[in-house]
């Protein structure tokens, strides 16, 4: 299992810009030194400043330019923390911590092999720094409730881009896997970050081609920064460390080879 070695350290990010992607979906830019460390699947946890909203909420790498000093983050408001965000003006100072977790494994991808990126609503964001800095040929597959095909155009100039939609409003009816059928898509490797069923989904489709798939476990969390242990999730093979089968998602995590968590 890849922990996050580097030192993760809190800052206060100011905010360069910020406009709403979707309903409910907010893009934002923000100058912070840690860009310069942060890759594709990892995240950062942003205070908010309402006290009664304790803990730090975390946050995927959308983009990360090391040379600008700039984040990038996608977010759907989902609660008192998020919807604080979304009030953010530029200039603002922001308390975030990082930069977290794990990250996807850029060398999974052997010379001559073909990944599948698959992104499902607020999973689609880590997918836009992963299609960037993966080397070779890829296909990303993006799922989303409706019509609203947010970061879409920002894929595309990566690499080809399938669509699913629930309501059938664009491309295929159902979920990232639903396109990758209809579509007779193949790969070696998958990345893949989204709700839970899309993942169990990808899980199963990958036991059954023989393939690894790289999963982001972005729902089972709480704090996010190893605090609370509420987000401790099952493995196949013990820890060195703790001796037991389990991992913190926030920690070892959030990316993990799907067959090696029950999920
Ligand atoms: C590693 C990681 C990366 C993430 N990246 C993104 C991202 O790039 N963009 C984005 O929009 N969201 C992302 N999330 C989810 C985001 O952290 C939560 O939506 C946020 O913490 C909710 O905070 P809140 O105060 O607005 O809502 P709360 O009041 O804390 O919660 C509101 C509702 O959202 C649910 N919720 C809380 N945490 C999560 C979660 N982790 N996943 C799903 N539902 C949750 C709660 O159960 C509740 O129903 C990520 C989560 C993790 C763990
Ligand atoms: S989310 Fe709290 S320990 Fe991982």
């Amino acid at each position: 299992m890849r922990g996050n070695m580097a030192h993760k350290r809190k800052e206060t990010a100011t905010v360069l810009h910020q406009h709403p992607l979707a309903p409910g979906i907010y893009d934002c830019t923000l100058s912070t030194s840690l860009a310069k460390e942060a890759g594709p699947g990892q995240f950062i946890a942003v205070y908010p400043k309402d006290k009664s909203t304790l803990l730090p909420r975390p946050i995927s790498i959308c983009e990360a330019d090391g040379e600008r000093g700039t984040l990038r983050i996608v977010y759907r408001v989902a609660g008192a923390g998020t919807a604080e965000f979304s009030q953010w003006k530029e200039g603002e100072k922001v308390g975030i911590l990082g930069v977290l977790g794990n990250g996807f494994p850029l060398d999974a991808v052997k010379e001559g092999q073909t990944a599948l990126l698959m992104g499902g609503g607020i999973g689609i964001p880590p997918i836009l720094e992963l299609a960037k800095r993966l080397p070779g040929s890829k296909k990303i597959v993006l799922g989303y409730r409706d019509g609203d095909c947010f970061l879409k155009k920002d894929l595309e100039r990566y690499a080809d881009v399938v669509i699913a939609t629930e309501d059938g409003s664009i491309g295929s009816r159902g979920n990232v896997l639903d396109a990758v059928l209809e579509n007779g898509l193949e790969g070696d490797v998958i990345f893949s970050c989204g709700p839970m069923p899309m993942l169990r989904a990808v899980k199963d489709y990958a036991a059954r081609k023989g393939i690894r798939a790289y999963i982001s476990l972005e729902e089972r969390m709480a704090c996010g920064v190893g605090a609370c242990l509420g987000c401790v999730c099952r493995t196949r093979d013990v820890d060195p460390h703790s001796h037991v089968h389990s991992a913190r998602i926030c920690t070892d995590g959030p990316v993990f080879e799907a067959q090696e968590v029950d999920i």
